[in-house]
């Protein structure tokens, strides 16, 4: 097990209680409608999806739950890695029936929480991951576990996060702080309001603890603005100042405008 999985080596952390935080937010966030399936995705990578949804499995698990983490990022795959399991068999093995499900949850060394690693990279992610075989799955997989929650690639970058949305009941989508892009952000929750998929919430990662926030990390990774017969500098300066109007640094304000204009239903659709 690898030391990002802080909610089961340091129970006591405040790090494991901000998880435990989310998770009463999480569950109480629509306590009429039991959200059993929930997926996490992002709009860039590297934002920490697997890293929260495995801590926030652990702490599902704390609380006397049985959880299963499905690796449906079968891009990147990087659950197997965290809980250190064999990814010779996987989701894509048991999507071509090549194995039983009961024969493809793995247990993890955390009591009660079992995964189901990726297997081998198929070429048609998004297609099998849309497959009518991947809700047999789902449903089947329901009747062994209390909650189930799915690791997707970056919705900024593909759509497997939302071709997952028949058998999601929710979204929780993970913004990392001083790297993603507001436009980028309210693109993803378009995309959820017009698939017409439930987002549980916005979960703010790598959120600043000290001065050194203004020193961004991650800039290149979202450096698609510039105009390359500008001169250099003029560019520089300008992609500068456009970073710094919409890299998204506080959560609030987003959640405010966002989520609660954004994935409300509206009924004159
Ligand atoms: N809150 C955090 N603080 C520090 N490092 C983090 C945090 N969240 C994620 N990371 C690190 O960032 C990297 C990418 O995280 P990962 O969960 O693999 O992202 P994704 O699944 O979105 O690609 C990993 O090395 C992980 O350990
Ligand atoms: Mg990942």
């Amino acid at each position: 097990m690898q030391d990002t999985i802080v909610t089961h080596l340091t129970p006591k952390s405040p790090i494991s209680e901000a998880f435990r935080n989310m998770r009463t937010n999480v569950l109480f966030s629509d306590i009429d409608n039991e959200r059993k399936v929930l997926a996490i995705t992002s709009c860039g990578g590297s934002e920490g999806k697997t890293t929260i949804l495995a801590n926030y499995g652990v702490t599902l698990c704390q609380s006397g739950k049985r959880i299963l983490i499905i690796d449906c990022d079968l891009r990147k795959p990087q659950v197997h890695r965290r809980f250190e399991l064999d990814n010779s068999t996987g989701l894509t093995n048991l999507l071509l029936k090549e194995i039983k499900t009961v024969d493809a949850f793995r247990k993890t060394e955390v009591p009660n929480l079992f995964a189901i690693s990726a297997g081998p990279i198929p070429p048609n992610p998004s297609e099998i991951l849309a497959s009518r075989r991947m809700a047999e799955i789902i449903e089947e997989l329901k009747l062994h576990f209390d909650y189930i929650l799915l690791d997707t690639p970056p919705l900024g970058m593909v759509t497997d996060a939302a071709v997952l949305n028949p058998v999601v009941d929710g979204y929780i989508v993970l913004a990392s702080l001083g790297s993603v892009h507001r436009d980028a952000l309210l693109n993803v929750l378009d995309t959820f309001k017009k698939i017409n998929a439930h987002v549980v919430g916005i979960v703010a990662n790598k959120v600043p603890i000290s001065k050194k926030f203004s020193k961004y990390g991650y800039y290149s990774a979202y450096a698609y603005y510039g105009d390359e017969n500008q001169p250099r500098q003029k560019a520089k300066k300008e992609k500068k100042k456009w970073r710094k109007d919409t890299v998204i640094k506080k959560i609030e304000p987003l959640i405010e405008q966002g989520v609660n204009e954004r994935t409300e239903p509206n009924p004159a659709e």
